[in-house]
C-alpha cells in the first residue's frame, strides 16, 4: 500500500488561510473550536493560528469518537470515547473534522454537542466527500471536495499510518 500526493502542503496552507478568513467573517464574537480526534488534530493546530491572523479569538477543545480501526470503510454508528467538553452551554461552537465521508461521525458529534445545549453550531471539514454521504449533515465550510477515494496524511490515517505527512495523498 503506497500513497500518491493529492494536495501539497502549500495548497493545504493556502486553503486553511481562506477557511480561517471565512470563519472569522461567519462567526460573530467569541467561539469554541471543537476538533475531533485524532484526525483533525493537525488541521485544528494550523486552523487556530490562521484564525488568529484573521482576527478571531477561539478557544480550543477536542473530543474523540471511535474510529475506522484498520479498515477503510466506516463501521456503523460512531461512539463517543471519553467526554464531551464541559461548559459549552450557550457557547458558539465550530465543530471541526478532517474528513466527512458517510456523515455519521460529524452528525453524531453535532448531536452530542446539541445535547449540551450549546448556543449555535457551525461545522468545518478539511475534506468533504459528498458522493459518499449516507446521513444528511450540514457542512458549513469545506477545504477540498473530492470523489470516492481514500486519502491520508496531514492528520488523517490509513491504519494509523501517514498522519505525520505534511501533504495529503491517495492511498492505494
Ligand atoms: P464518516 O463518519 O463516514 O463521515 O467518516 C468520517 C471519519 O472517518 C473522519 O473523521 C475520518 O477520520 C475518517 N475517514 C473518512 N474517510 C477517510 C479517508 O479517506 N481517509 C482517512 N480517514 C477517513
Ligand atoms: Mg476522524
Amino acid at each position: 500500500m503506497g500513497i500518491r500526493p493529492l494536495f501539497t502542503a502549500d495548497q493545504i496552507a493556502a486553503r486553511v488561510e481562506v477557511l480561517a478568513g471565512q470563519i472569522a467573517m461567519t462567526i460573530p464574537g467569541d467561539f469554541v473550536v471543537v476538533g475531533l480526534l485524532k484526525g483533525a488534530a493537525v488541521f485544528v493546530a494550523d486552523l487556530v493560528r490562521a484564525l488568529d491572523r484573521a482576527g478571531a479569538v477561539p478557544e480550543i477543545e477536542f473530543m474523540r469518537l471511535s474510529s475506522y480501526g484498520l479498515a477503510k470503510e466506516s463501521s456503523g454508528t460512531p461512539r463517543l470515547r471519553g467526554e464531551v467538553p464541559a461548559d459549552l452551554s450557550g457557547r458558539r461552537v465550530l465543530l471541526v473534522d478532517d474528513i466527512v465521508d458517510t456523515g455519521r461521525s460529524l452528525g453524531h458529534a453535532a448531536w452530542l454537542l446539541r445535547q449540551r445545549r450549546i448556543g449555535s453550531l457551525w461545522t468545518c471539514t478539511l475534506i468533504d466527500k459528498p458522493e459518499r454521504r449516507e446521513v444528511a449533515v450540514a457542512v458549513d465550510l469545506a477545504g477540498f471536495r473530492i470523489g470516492d477515494v481514500f486519502v491520508a496524511g496531514y492528520g488523517t490515517d490509513y491504519a494509523e499510518k501517514y498522519r505525520h505527512l505534511p501533504y495529503i495523498g491517495i492511498v492505494g
